[in-house]
């Protein structure tokens, strides 16, 4: 038991990969013409994240958990069009819709709920999530898309969601101005909370961690993932590191 402690640095890898122009095809489609109930929802409503391919990823996440998503808020609703396929893919759901154009008031219908309100006043926020019972399993940012308002709702709404509940923000970096990526590279420094390694712990007992410590922050120990795409990144919440049940007791 050597106790080590790591220590943080910015070191990185420089990769130099070479191209490989004999690259085979794979033997599934990983395109948004993919045949599945989303794509289908999709053509059928036509949401603006239909043409940006953000579909296949949304249905590698939420396939599974589709019947037992409880609440959905969609941060911008201009038609409605995403929260229409929102209410009809997640068939047991309340669909939260906020918009700060009153005009979308007229869109709720059903389970749709519209609020009309600013995504970076957090007493609006808190408002919609006392109002939803204080919680969402899921939270989708495709509002005012200004890196500010991505990172402080994600910032208020983070610590709302249900245990294992999946925050989406679309349109992050180039495509919304962002060209200096501060949203991306916020979000990358979450991979330091999931990497998290408690003080004073040594390598070989990571089988028995169950608890980070007091020295970790909340969001280290309510982490559990990060998916970043071209202009879309998930982050998932969790328990961190006590997710995995596998976890064993030390008997020294
Ligand atoms: C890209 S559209 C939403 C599209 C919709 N989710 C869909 O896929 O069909 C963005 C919406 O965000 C709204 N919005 C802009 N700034 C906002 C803010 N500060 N707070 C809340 N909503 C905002 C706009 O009024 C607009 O309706």
């Amino acid at each position: 038991m050597l106790g080590l402690t790591p220590k943080k640095n910015n070191k990185t890898y420089g990769f130099k990969f070479k191209e490989n122009p004999d690259t085979k095809a794979s033997g599934y489609e990983f395109f948004i013409d993919k045949d599945n109930l989303l794509i289908r929802l999709s053509d059928k409503y036509k949401p603006t994240k239909r043409i940006h391919n953000y579909l296949i990823y949304y249905w590698n996440n939420f396939r599974d958990i589709r019947c037992s998503v409880k609440n959905v808020l969609e941060i911008g609703v201009q038609t409605g069009n995403s929260l229409l396929l929102w209410e009809e893919f997640f068939p047991n759901a309340d669909v939260y819709g906020i918009d700060i154009d009153p005009q979308c008031k007229k869109l709720e219908s059903g389970r749709k709920k519209i609020r009309i309100g600013d995504q970076s006043d957090d007493q609006f926020l808190q408002e919609v999530v006392t109002d939803a019972g204080g919680y969402f399993d899921i939270i989708i940012d495709d509002g005012s898309h200004r890196p500010l308002h991505q990172l402080g709702s994600f910032n208020y709404l983070f610590p709302y969601l249900s245990e294992d509940g999946i925050y989406v923000i679309e349109d992050t970096g180039g495509c919304t101005g962002d060209f200096q990526l501060y949203v991306v590279n916020s979000l990358k420094k979450l991979i330091d909370g999931i990497m998290y390694w408690p003080d004073g712990v040594s390598t070989g007992d990571w089988p028995y961690v169950k608890d980070l410590g007091s020295s970790a922050a909340w969001i280290d120990k309510n982490i559990i993932g990060t998916e970043f795409y071209r202009w879309i990144v998930f982050i998932m919440k969790g328990s961190n590191p006590s997710i995995n049940k596998y976890l064993m007791d030390k008997i020294n």
